[in-house]
C-alpha cells in the first residue's frame, strides 16, 4: 500500500475478527512509534503491548470509550511522562507517534482505534508502570470484522469550487 492509500483507508475500527497480528507486523508498528519525531528528540514515550485476552478485557475497563480494547488482537498502551513543559510538547509527541503507528497499521491492513484512560490507577495496577509516568492512552489493533480497510473510490461526478470573497 502506498502512503496516500494508507492515509485514506485508515479509519477507527472498533470490532475485530479475532485473528492474531503476526509478531513482525506488531514490531513494525512499534518501530514506527519509536522512530516518530519528538521535541529535541527526547522520545518521551513508553509503549506497552498487551495481547493476552484476559488482560485486554480488564484493560477495557479503564474508560467507558475503551470497550473495543477487549476484542482487539493487541493493544498498545502509550505512556506519557509526568514532567512536561508549558508547551505541552509531550502531548504533541505522543499524538504524532500514535498517528504514525495507526498509519503503519493501516498500511498492513490492520485496523486501529484510540481510547483514553480515565482510571489511571487501574491501568497502573494492570501494567505496573512507575509513578513518573502519569498519563496514558490506548491504541487497539486488529483485523476489521466489518469491512476491510480500503481507499474510497474516486468521485465520479464533477467537483465545483465555489469561492466567496468575504469583502463583497
Ligand atoms: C485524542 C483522541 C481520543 C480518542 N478517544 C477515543 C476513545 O476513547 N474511544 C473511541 O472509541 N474512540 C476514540 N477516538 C477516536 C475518534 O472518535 C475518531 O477518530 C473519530 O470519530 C473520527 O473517526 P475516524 O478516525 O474513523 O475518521 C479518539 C480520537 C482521538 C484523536
Amino acid at each position: 500500500m502506498q502512503t496516500w492509500e494508507a492515509i485514506t483507508s485508515r479509519r477507527n475500527v472498533r470490532s475485530f475478527d479475532g485473528r492474531p497480528i503476526p509478531p513482525a507486523d506488531l514490531d513494525r508498528i512499534l518501530e514506527t512509534g519509536r522512530r516518530s519525531p519528538s521535541s529535541q528528540n527526547w522520545q518521551p514515550w513508553d509503549f506497552i503491548v498487551v495481547t493476552d485476552r484476559d488482560q485486554l478485557r480488564e484493560l477495557a475497563g479503564v474508560w467507558r470509550g475503551a470497550g473495543h480494547v477487549a476484542g482487539s488482537a493487541a493493544t498498545i498502551v502509550v505512556i506519557g511522562p509526568a514532567a512536561d513543559n508549558e508547551f505541552g510538547r509531550a502531548q504533541l509527541d505522543l499524538g504524532q507517534a500514535t498517528m504514525a503507528m495507526m498509519l503503519a497499521a493501516a498500511d498492513l491492513g490492520i485496523g486501529s482505534c484510540h481510547a483514553g484512560v480515565a482510571d489511571l490507577g487501574l491501568a497502573r495496577e494492570l501494567l505496573g508502570f512507575p509513578e513518573d509516568r502519569d498519563w496514558a492512552f490506548l491504541i487497539s489493533l486488529g483485523y476489521p470484522a466489518d469491512r476491510p480497510l480500503v481507499s474510497p473510490c474516486p468521485w465520479s461526478g464533477n467537483v465545483a469550487w465555489h469561492v466567496t470573497d468575504p469583502r463583497r
